[in-house]
């Protein structure tokens, strides 16, 4: 699997590192270790870095000189395109979906809107509902229509381009595994916009890793995620060269700890974050890491993972802590 045929800008710290949680592990009774994908560099790091190498690679190709995405008010992804959008000179203007409602001043000013900010993109709100895929094609074509050269990131950075950085990291953890004699039995992760766990099952099952994906829901139904998951680890594994790959069994997704919605933080949610903070020293986020947290935690404690060894990739977010200062009131 030659990755190198794809245009792709080194700026991310990789290898993430690859470590046991052992106060995590002994508190839930199974071995649990941690893919720190919250370390990949550009804006503090997290998911998006990998998907962007490939994806901001392209926009340089075709000689872009401005960046356009969307997602929801306190998007990661959004930030850490504004920061590979900096680095690479270009402009960025991000179009911000009002997905919770809420009307607080750090939600809508604080963590990856500051961010956004501080790395020069502009900004857009728009209400709850919204077809974003839409009006960003609008607000695209009103910038060429000024000059611009602008490439569409769609939201998450999900599309085959973007899940090539996840089989990238299946391929780099499976590596981490190797050297070290680690028998993987399982790999647990949040999923949303679907790329990084397309990207996942597309390099685990390219390389017959042998190792399964189980994602943990922040947004859709199951039947809706996992369609979303296995369509585009289909349309990847075509990129790849490798059509037919992955199966429809291959893609598992829990949605049993979204809660009330997307972005709105849970119980088990919180709790998790607290968990990965004072027994580990790592920081989640309530509408990602902390949500996919919770599911590993629950599904511990149930005895799924009995007799296995676990490793959480986690995907980042925790910028996303100080728009959510509220949460933890109390
Ligand atoms: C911190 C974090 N974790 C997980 C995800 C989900 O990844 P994906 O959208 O590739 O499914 C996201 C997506 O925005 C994210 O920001």
């Amino acid at each position: 699997m030659h990755l190198a045929r794809f245009p792709r800008l080194h700026l991310a710290h990789l290898p993430t590192p690859l470590e046991p949680m052992p106060r995590l592990s002994k508190e839930l009774g199974c071995e649990i270790w941690i893919k720190r994908d919250d370390c990949t560099g550009m804006s503090t790091g997290g998911n998006k870095t990998r998907k962007l190498e490939f994806l901001m690679a392209e926009a340089v190709e075709m000689g872009a000189d401005m960046v356009m995405t969307q997602g929801a008010t306190q998007t990661n992804h959004g930030r850490q395109t504004a920061a590979f959008a900096a680095k690479l000179g270009m402009g960025c203007h991000i179009l911000l979906e009002d997905r919770t409602g809420y009307n607080n001043d750090n939600y809508n000013g604080n963590g990856n809107v500051l961010l956004d900010h501080l790395h020069g993109a502009t900004t857009e709100k728009f209400p709850g509902g919204t077809d974003m895929p839409a009006e960003m094609e609008k607000a695209a074509e009103a910038e060429r229509a000024k000059g611009k050269k602008v490439y569409v990131i769609p939201g998450g950075g999900s599309n085959p381009t973007g899940a090539l950085g996840y089989v990238n990291c299946a391929f780099e953890l499976v590596g981490q595994a190797n050297d070290r004699g680690l028998v993987i039995d399982r790999l647990v992760h949040a999923t949303g916009s679907s790329g990084t766990q397309a990207g996942l099952v597309t390099g685990m099952k390219a390389i017959n890793s042998g190792i399964p994906v189980l994602g943990i829901g922040t947004r859709a139904p199951q039947p809706k995620q996992e369609q979303m998951v296995y369509d585009l680890a289909c349309r990847t594994a075509e990129k790849l060269g490798c059509p037919g790959v992955v199966a429809r069994e291959d893609v598992m997704a829990n949605t049993d700890y979204v809660g009330e919605g997307y972005g709105l933080p849970t119980e088990s949610g919180l709790e998790a974050i607290r968990m990965f903070a004072e027994l580990e020293g790592i920081l989640l986020d309530p509408v990602y890491s902390g949500k996919g947290a919770a599911g590993l935690i629950d599904l511990a404690r149930k005895g799924e993972f009995e007799g296995q060894r676990i490793v959480f990739l986690h995907t980042g977010g925790s910028v996303g802590l100080f728009g959510y200062d509220f949460a933890f009131r109390g």
